[in-house]
């Protein structure tokens, strides 16, 4: 029998796609100018917010901006533990003005927001699990950046290595399970940096460039329902096999731009 797992109610920030487009090329999964069905992307992703909604989860808007058509993706704007607000600076240009907009977002909804003086993405590169930040580099976010963050959340920062260009920002290769454990694809990880993970987390899911590709570690889960691309097949199987219950959510118009279900969702943590 495997274990029954508890869910945690949570509270998300999204950001509507209505000027979502692939114009500007930063990551590998991104063409210039790539056809996108706007229609397709805005029911795929209201099934998204239904879905969250339908499990007992908060989920909050912040007004998407003509111009910007990665806002989106709301998860690289900022870290939030315990109400303390880390706002983002983006490594590409085109991205930079959303640091306002959505700094703007949480100072009228009552927090305080540090900025960080160093690249930094946000939820794309750090991942808060077990009183730890881990917090990724190579592609977007700094290592300057890494010491901002715990001296600014005082929790211990782990920086790990990305290696592969298709798994830029950590949330590609890396999501949080439950409050003790992960799951990853080993491979996008220096071989420095998948030790530290497997000394950290020896019980971790591990998944194949398969169930990567798929964008399936771009998954969210509550503890309980993992919102997970329907492609990643195998990784799908050990959720079940883990006693979680996978929750399949197609975002396929979103991996045009090199994102997937946990890119477009910003976790607020009180
Ligand atoms: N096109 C966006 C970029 O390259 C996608 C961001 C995806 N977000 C994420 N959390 N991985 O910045």
């Amino acid at each position: 029998m495997p274990p029954s797992r508890l869910p945690r109610p949570r509270r998300y920030l999204v950001c509507e796609p209505r000027y979502f487009d692939v114009r500007y090329a930063i990551n590998p999964w991104m063409r210039e100018n790539t056809e996108v069905d706007l229609d397709l992307a805005r029911s795929q992703w209201d099934t998204l917010v239904a879905t969250y909604r339908d499990l007992g989860h908060t989920v909050e808007t912040v007004a998407p901006e003509p111009g910007l058509p990665d806002m989106v993706f709301a998860a690289n704007s900022v870290l939030v533990v315990e109400g303390r607000v880390f706002g983002s600076r983006f490594h590409a240009p085109q991205r930079q003005p959303e640091e306002a907009l959505y700094a703007a977002w949480f100072k009228a909804a009552g927090f305080d927001v540090q900025q960080s003086l160093a690249v930094c993405e946000g939820e794309g590169d750090l991942v808060p699990v077990r009183g730890l930040v881990l917090a990724g580099t190579g592609f977007r976010t700094t290592t300057d950046a890494h010491r901002e963050v715990q001296e600014f959340f005082g929790m211990p920062t782990i920086s790990l290595q990305l290696v592969d260009p298709y798994f830029y920002h950590l949330d590609t290769a890396l999501f949080v399970l439950d409050d003790e454990n992960i799951a990853y694809y080993p491979d996008a990880f220096s071989p420095g940096s998948r030790e530290v993970l497997q000394r950290l987390f020896p019980q971790a899911l591990t998944a194949t460039r398969e169930d990567a590709t798929a964008f399936g570690l771009n998954s969210v889960s509550d503890g309980q329902h993992v919102l997970v691309a329907p492609g990643a097949t195998a990784l799908i199987a050990q959720l079940t096999t883990h006693g979680y219950l996978p929750v399949p959510v197609d975002l396929s118009e979103f991996h045009k731009a090199g994102g997937g279900i946990k890119c477009c969702t910003q976790e607020i943590r009180a």
